[in-house]
């Protein structure tokens, strides 16, 4: 299924701010795409991370999203979210190290729930079509990821 094209119907600085949130926060693209990449570096079986790599490759590109959408509104897309109207640099502090493949698993399952419930609240804030589609799409690639994740975790 293809992305749709990244438009806004209008420049929205409010939006664009909590679209940083999602863009390169704490549960974040931008901590997804790391965090899958580190796992792919350090899980063993190669089928396994594989997969991980490519997830977080899906990831980069949601950044390169959202990245465009956040300037489109108006924002220079800095990796970087906006805390009480202060910036919060991107830190690999978020990203979570885990080791264990099945704890790393369940850590990504909840990451990525998280990560739905997060552009569930920034669909609710704007009426911007374009916008909604874009987030919708993205949410099912983040639903696909949950299924990989159940479905190698169960495997083991
Ligand atoms: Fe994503």
């Amino acid at each position: 299924m293809p992305y749709p094209s990244v438009k806004v119907s209008k420049r929205d600085l409010n939006l664009a701010k909590k679209l940083l949130n999602v863009y390169a926060g704490e549960v974040s693209e931008d901590t997804s795409a790391h965090t899958y990449i580190f796992q792919s570096l350090i899980v063993e079986d190669k089928e396994i991370s594989k997969i991980l790599k490519n997830i977080g490759i899906v990831e980069m590109h949601h950044l390169d999203l959202l990245g465009l959408l956040i300037k489109n509104l108006g924002l220079i897309p800095f990796f970087a979210s906006v805390e009480k109207e202060k910036i919060k640099w991107f830190s690999g502090k978020y990203i979570n190290y885990e080791r264990d493949l099945k704890e790393l698993l369940l850590n990504n399952i909840a990451l990525e729930k998280k990560a739905i419930s997060n552009y569930e609240n920034i669909l609710k804030e704007t009426s911007d079509i374009y916008i909604i589609h874009l987030i919708k799409r993205i949410i099912l690639d983040e639903r696909l990821h949950i299924e990989i994740f159940e479905k190698i975790y169960k495997q083991l």
